[in-house]
């Protein structure tokens, strides 16, 4: 059964709501409906985690999750991260993206990795980012950006606990 449902959550800080479609999934409406165009699309199929966004303060794949499902949630995209100049510098520094296409989706699981364990070593990051795929960089040097945003260098070192 199809149909339109008011949907109600909090975007970045910011309180919003939409007529959603009942099918709509929930990266649609962040960047259709919501117009926050920083989460990216890939596979719609929960492998790619181009979509990855904050539900609550959990990392979801949004294209996973239907709009309609959401019921005043807090939802934070690539532009409503706290603190992530300092991950935003680490990727420069360690040229940690080529293309970019992934690279929203591995800086909100790097930011959720940092809250939960800030001196993560090189396997716990390889670990929270298992769920992003990267076409581009073989992974060494996005590893190497979050440690550098973590640890202020990329040497070895760091703590597995999460
Ligand atoms: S677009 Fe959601 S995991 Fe690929
Ligand atoms: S930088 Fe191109 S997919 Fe990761």
């Amino acid at each position: 059964m199809t149909g339109t449902i008011q949907v109600r959550l909090t975007l970045n800080g910011e309180s919003r709501f939409a007529d959603v479609d009942s099918r709509l999934l929930l990266v649609e409406l962040i960047r259709d409906a919501l117009d926050a165009k920083g989460t990216r699309v890939g596979c719609l199929t929960g492998d790619c985690g181009a979509c990855t966004v904050l539900v609550d303060g959990e990392v979801r794949k949004s294209c996973l999750m239907l709009a309609a499902s959401i019921s005043g949630n807090d939802v934070r995209t690539i532009e409503g991260i706290e603190g992530i100049e300092t991950l935003q510098e680490a990727f420069i520094a360690e040229n940690g993206f080529q293309c970019g296409f992934c690279t929203s989706g591995m800086i909100v699981a790097a930011a959720d990795l940092l809250k939960r364990n800030p001196l993560p070593s090189h396997e716990a990051i390889r670990r929270a980012i298992s769920g992003n795929l990267c076409r581009c960089t073989g992974y060494e040097s996005i590893v190497n950006a979050i440690y550098r945003a973590a640890h202020g260098n990329c040497l070895s070192g760091g703590s597995d606990d999460e």
